[in-house]
């Protein structure tokens, strides 16, 4: 059996830890995660354990990014099977604040994103998320003093809003990105599937499926309207009440129709039932 990571849950006891594994120069990569972990998490370990020689992975769901009217309350709380996921692979570190340790009274100072954050992707149906998501990857970013920071690509907006703000804020740290992990009917894996209900679950995959044909249309050089006009409606076919399924610019996520216009993204959020899944793919 593996031994456990070392946990920690305040900043003094991070510091006393990062300046242990630092003591023989060694690179830190941080990993940062809501918990629930799958194997989507286990690849961006692996991938950070390719960067760096020591990892830190932090667990913390942070009540910032979700709204009043979404699930914070009933996001999937899995530590024992998290531990043990981290533990199998060597994880040296994980950092487990309460809200308390992260906000602590008082707390006052928010960083309000720009640029790919107000693409109008997301931020147009999870205004709140973004502000969120920069404000408490800042902070991860000045506890933890990683090296190197690898985050999913599932999460592209994401993605795009933490490597400009690491860049914005010279703070110091190179955010890495990780390809999609996926079940093997296509889904992409999320902590969020298991809200799924069996036949919302067999339903799910259609996401990808008209991504990828879509993908493939314009690779053939269809007319993006037409393209996009035809995938949505088999996603709406499929179930889903489509948020938006737009294709950008990969780099600054600005509205492009054709490939000529720069390297493409195809990027989707839909919800079947209650669950709202976001997905993408490179054209
Ligand atoms: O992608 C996530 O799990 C979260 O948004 C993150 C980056 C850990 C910030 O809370």
């Amino acid at each position: 059996m593996s031994r456990s990571p070392m946990v920690v849950r305040t900043v003094p006891a991070l510091r006393r830890a990062l300046d242990d594994l630092r003591a023989r120069k060694a690179t830190v990569a941080l990993v940062p995660t809501m918990g629930a972990l799958h194997d989507g998490h286990v690849s961006l370990v692996r991938l950070a354990k390719r960067r760096a020689q020591k990892v830190v992975v932090s667990i913390f769901v942070n009540p910032t990014q979700f709204a009043p009217t979404e699930d914070f309350g009933a996001y999937p709380r899995t530590w024992k099977a998290d531990v043990a996921k981290l533990a199998a692979e060597k994880v040296d570190l994980i950092w487990n604040p309460d809200v308390k340790a992260m906000y602590p009274e008082g707390f006052a100072t928010r960083i309000v994103p720009e640029g790919p954050a107000t693409a109008g992707l997301e931020d147009r149906f999870r205004p709140h998320f973004f502000g969120g998501v920069a404000t408490v990857v800042g902070k991860l970013f000045t506890q933890c003093r990683p090296d190197v920071a690898v985050f999913g690509e599932k999460d592209f907006q994401q993605l795009r809003v933490v490597t400009q703000m690491a860049r914005d804020l010279d703070l110091g740290v190179k955010v890495i990105g990780s390809r999609t992990v996926r079940e093997r009917d296509g889904l992409a894996m999320s902590s969020r599937n298991v809200y799924l209900a069996p036949e919302q679950r067999q339903a799910a995959p259609e996401l990808y499926r008209a991504m990828k044909l879509s993908a493939a249309r314009l690779r053939a050089g269809d007319p993006a309207d037409a393209v996009m006009a035809a995938g949505a409606e088999l996603i709406q076919a499929a179930g889903f009440e489509l948020d938006y399924f737009e294709v950008r610019h990969a780099e600054t996520l600005a509205p492009i129709t054709s490939r000529k216009d720069g390297p493409m993204r195809m990027l989707v959020a839909a919800k079947i039932g209650t669950t709202r899944l976001i997905d993408n793919i490179a054209v």
